[in-house]
């Protein structure tokens, strides 16, 4: 079975901003990137043309460069333009954030500005839960609440750093600095695998020069022109829209 031969089958979850399709095949999934977006755990929803087909084909264009550079991941390919075929993973309920610059909830946590480095890169962990408002967690909740056990947190933390060894330079080489993101990971055939997406709805970028917003802060800050920012960060990186 190819990803031009897989069959869609019924919904098996909407999510804010994804649709998560079974197949004909119980290993695979489809994930249609729709154009809703969402901020504050769901309580700003809006539909924004061209960004579920901006992000499907930047998240491709990630993944397939943290697969060369030795981050094994869910994606198997684009199979139009919102929809993308990707391993099913058994998901750890939780979401592995990286900071290399202080912002959103972090300075509102500690009182910190927006802006200053972080040397070295703060990590922390993040329970997946809207209705309590993604909770900060540590490693302990993690295995006293059986998420994920000690060797898949080390995996999952050894992981998320060298997304951003590779992802800092990519983004630095396109003029633009990756001040911090969110990844989730899953099991597949007890191999942990890197899944859902990135793309500037889950990550924080800004221009390196004049530290201009080109990620989903601008719909969160209603600054505008969210899909016309991600399509400049895609367009730098030599992502094709086409
Ligand atoms: P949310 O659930 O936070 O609203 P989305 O709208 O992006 O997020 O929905 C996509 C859902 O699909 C998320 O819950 C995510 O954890 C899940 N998911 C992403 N990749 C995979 C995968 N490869 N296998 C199973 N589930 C996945
Ligand atoms: P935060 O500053 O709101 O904690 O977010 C840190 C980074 O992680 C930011 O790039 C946004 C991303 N993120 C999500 O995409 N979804 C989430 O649910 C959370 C908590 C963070
Ligand atoms: N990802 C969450 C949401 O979609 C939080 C956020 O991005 O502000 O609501």
């Amino acid at each position: 079975m190819t990803k031009d031969t897989m069959e869609k089958r019924e919904e098996l979850y909407a999510g804010k901003a994804k649709s998560v399709y079974l197949t004909d095949e119980p290993d695979h999934l489809i994930l249609h990137y729709r154009n809703d977006t969402s901020a504050f755990d769901g309580e700003k929803i809006e539909q924004l043309e061209r960004k579920g087909e901006v992000n499907n084909k930047f998240s491709a264009f990630i993944m397939q460069k943290l697969e060369a550079a030795g981050v094994p991941t869910h994606h198997e390919g684009v199979i139009s333009a919102e929809e993308s075929l990707v391993k099913k993973l058994d998901m750890f309920p939780i979401e592995c954030v990286v900071r290399n610059i202080a912002a959103g909830s972090l300075c509102k946590r500690l009182g910190v500005e927006e802006g200053v480095n972080l040397n070295p890169p703060t990590f922390e962990f993040f329970l997946k839960n809207d209705q309590l408002h993604d909770p900060m967690i540590n490693e302990s909740h993690i295995r006293s609440f059986g998420w994920a056990d000690g060797e898949a947190v080390e995996k999952m933390k050894a992981l998320t750093f060298k997304v951003n060894d590779t992802l800092t330079q990519l983004f630095a080489d396109a003029g633009l600095l990756l001040v911090d993101y969110k990844l989730e990971f899953g099991r597949y055939k007890g191999e942990i695998l890197l899944g859902d997406e990135f793309t500037p709805d889950g990550c924080r970028l800004w221009d390196a020069e004049t530290r201009k917003k080109l990620d989903k802060d601008r719909f969160r800050q209603g600054l505008g022109s969210v899909v016309e920012a991600y399509e400049e960060v895609a367009r730098r990186l030599g992502v094709d829209l086409s």
